[in-house]
C-alpha cells in the first residue's frame, strides 16, 4: 500500500517566524485525525528553525528545490548536502514553476532526482501538462516523457505529484473524473517503467477544503500537494482531515 502525504508548498511565502507560528497552531490540533504524513515545505531560510519547531511532532519538513551538483560556482544555489545539514528529509523537485519560470529541463530534474536520493533525501517529483497539451490530447505523452526522463535509472524512495499546470494557483482544480483518469494512466506508465505500486501518487492544483473530500476518495490519490490553501492553518488542517 502506498503511504499518504499531505504536503504544503509554501512557495515564496512566510518568514521563519510565521512558519513557526503555523507549526505551533497545527501542533495544537489532533494530528492523529488523518491517515497521512504532514510535510511542510518552507523557503530555504526557514529550514533550520522549522525543523527545530516541528521536532518531536507528527510534522516533517521538506525543501522546495536544490541543485544537482555537490558544490561549485553556482551562485544562489543550495546543494543536497546543505539540505542534509538542516535535517530535512524531503525535497520538491521539478515543480511547474521551476520548469516554466526558471527554465528547468527534464535532464536537470533527473540529475536532481539522482543527487537527492544519493544524499538520503526523499524527492517529490512533480509532473503535469499545460492547457495546450491537455486540449490537444497529449497529456499522457507529456506525463510519460516527464516520468521516463525524471526516473531513468533512479533507485530509491520517492513520491510523485501530478499537478496539471493549468490548475496551479488558478482556483480551477481538475475534476475528480479527470484526476481518476489521469492517475490511472500514470499508474499504467509507472508499471511499464517497473515502478512499484507502493510509490505514492499525489494530486496538486487548486486543492482546497471545498474539493478534498471528493478528490481524496478517488482511486490512486495518495495525498495532496497544496499551495495557496496551505498558507491557512485551518484550511490545511481541514484538507489533512479529509485524507
Ligand atoms: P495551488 O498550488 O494549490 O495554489 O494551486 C499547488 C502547487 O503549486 O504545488
Amino acid at each position: 500500500m502506498a503511504s499518504k502525504y499531505c504536503v504544503a508548498n509554501w512557495k515564496m511565502n512566510f518568514n521563519g517566524q510565521q512558519g513557526k507560528e503555523f507549526v505551533s497552531l497545527l501542533n495544537s490540533k489532533d494530528l492523529n485525525n488523518g491517515q497521512s504524513q504532514i510535510i511542510l515545505c518552507p523557503s530555504f531560510t526557514s529550514l533550520f528553525s522549522m525543523v527545530e519547531a516541528s521536532s518531536n511532532s507528527a510534522i516533517s519538513v521538506g525543501a522546495q528545490n536544490m541543485h544537482f551538483e555537490d558544490s561549485g560556482p553556482y551562485t544562489g544555489e543550495v546543494s543536497a548536502q546543505m539540505l542534509n545539514e538542516t535535517d530535512v528529509k524531503f525535497v520538491i523537485l521539478g515543480h511547474s514553476e521551476r520548469r516554466h519560470v526558471f527554465g528547468e529541463t527534464d535532464d536537470m530534474i533527473h540529475a536532481k532526482m539522482v543527487q537527492s536520493i544519493k544524499s538520503g533525501l526523499t524527492p517529490i517529483l512533480c509532473i503535469g501538462e499545460n492547457l495546450d497539451e491537455r486540449e490537444s490530447g497529449n497529456t499522457n505523452q507529456v506525463l510519460r516523457s516527464q516520468l521516463e526522463a525524471g526516473l531513468a535509472d533512479v533507485n530509491g524512495e520517492y513520491i510523485i505529484a501530478y499537478e496539471p499546470v493549468w490548475a496551479i494557483g488558478t482556483g480551477k482544480s481538475a475534476t475528480s473524473e479527470m484526476v481518476a483518469e489521469t492517475h490511472a494512466s500514470i499508474r499504467n506508465i509507472l508499471a511499464e517503467l517497473n515502478v512499484s505500486e507502493n510509490v505514492s501518487l499525489l494530486y496538486g492544483g487548486s486543492v482546497s477544503p471545498q474539493n478534498t473530500a471528493e478528490l481524496a476518495a478517488v482511486e490512486n490519490v495518495d495525498g495532496f500537494l497544496i499551495g495557496g490553501a496551505s498558507l491557512d492553518v485551518e484550511k490545511f488542517y481541514s484538507i489533512y482531515s479529509d485524507l
